[in-house]
């Protein structure tokens, strides 16, 4: 596709669906495609049942209970997808977790909670899609990476290996996504305030805010603005990308 018809509306008649988006980041990215004009489908947990109404209400975008990490979350989301809206044009893996430990108390469960909810879940997701064909051409998928899968942080074994995973898968599925017309690309946000990094020690916190020359993190919006440009026609030739928001980063 070219231009947009409006840049007022540049995700005019596109279904974007945006996982994690009861709260925090994955909240911010469903309000602005639902500014830009896109259907949004706001997925999570059955447990953020209310705080899911509440996001879709005030955005007017449709709420689904999913859990990513279900074996059948890519056919729950397709056949939810198709039977209301046709199809889905742009999928957000935003939904994430944290599970610190230094590495001797990273015990198998604490790992295989993160690598499954943070990186399998949108590989199965992102190749489910796709092979049912509810991704159509033209179609955008977007990662949210982080930081610590660039440069890792203390406790963070498994977070920063899925989120480096995230990064490698991404690489490795631009060029076979490409074939169908589907851009991939991922976001790296830095410390942006929300319930998951209020969980994180200050100091941590504080060392990593004055590790960006900008000496600042980013809001929810700044990740949410950029991940807003890979799923507009602005991008339409940008794939297996990997974009830092976290103020300029030093690392
Ligand atoms: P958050 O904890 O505020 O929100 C995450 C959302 O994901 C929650 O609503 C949660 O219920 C949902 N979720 C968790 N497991 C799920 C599952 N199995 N299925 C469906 N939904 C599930 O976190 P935040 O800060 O908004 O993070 C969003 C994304 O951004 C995550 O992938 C996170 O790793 C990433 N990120 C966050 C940074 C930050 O500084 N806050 C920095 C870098 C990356």
């Amino acid at each position: 596709s070219v231009a947009p018809a409006s840049w007022d509306k540049p995700l005019d008649g596109k279904v974007a669906v945006v996982t994690g988006a009861a709260r925090g980041i994955g909240a911010t990215i469903a309000e602005v495609f639902a500014r830009d004009g896109a259907t949004v489908i706001v997925a999570d947990i059955p447990a953020a049942g209310e705080a899911l109404s509440a996001t879709a209400n005030k955005i007017g975008a449709t709420a689904l209970a999913l859990d990513v990490t279900a074996p059948d979350a890519a056919e729950r989301l397709a056949d939810f997808a198709v039977e209301r809206f046709g199809g889905i044009d742009i999928v957000v893996h935003n939904a994430g977790i944290t599970r610190d430990k230094l590495l001797a108390n990273m015990d198998e469960g604490r790992w295989n909670s993160v690598i499954n909810v943070n990186l399998a879940a949108p590989h199965r997701i992102t190749s489910g899609l796709v092979a049912k064909g509810v991704l159509k051409e033209g179609g955008r998928v977007i990662d949210v990476s982080s930081i610590a899968g660039i440069a890792g942080n203390r406790g963070q074994t498994n977070y920063g290996a899925s989120k480096a995973g995230v990064i490698g898968m991404v690489d490795a599925e631009s060029p076979v996504l490409a074939e169908k017309g589907i851009t991939i690309n991922a976001v790296a946000p830095g410390f942006i305030e929300t319930a998951m990094t209020a969980a994180i020690p200050l100091g941590t916190r504080e060392a990593g805010r004055l590790m960006s020359s900008l000496l600042q993190g980013g809001q929810t919006v700044d990740v949410a603005e950029t991940i807003a440009y890979f799923a507009s026609p602005a991008s339409n030739a940008v794939s297996g990308n990997v974009v830092r928001v976290c103020g300029q980063s030093l690392i």
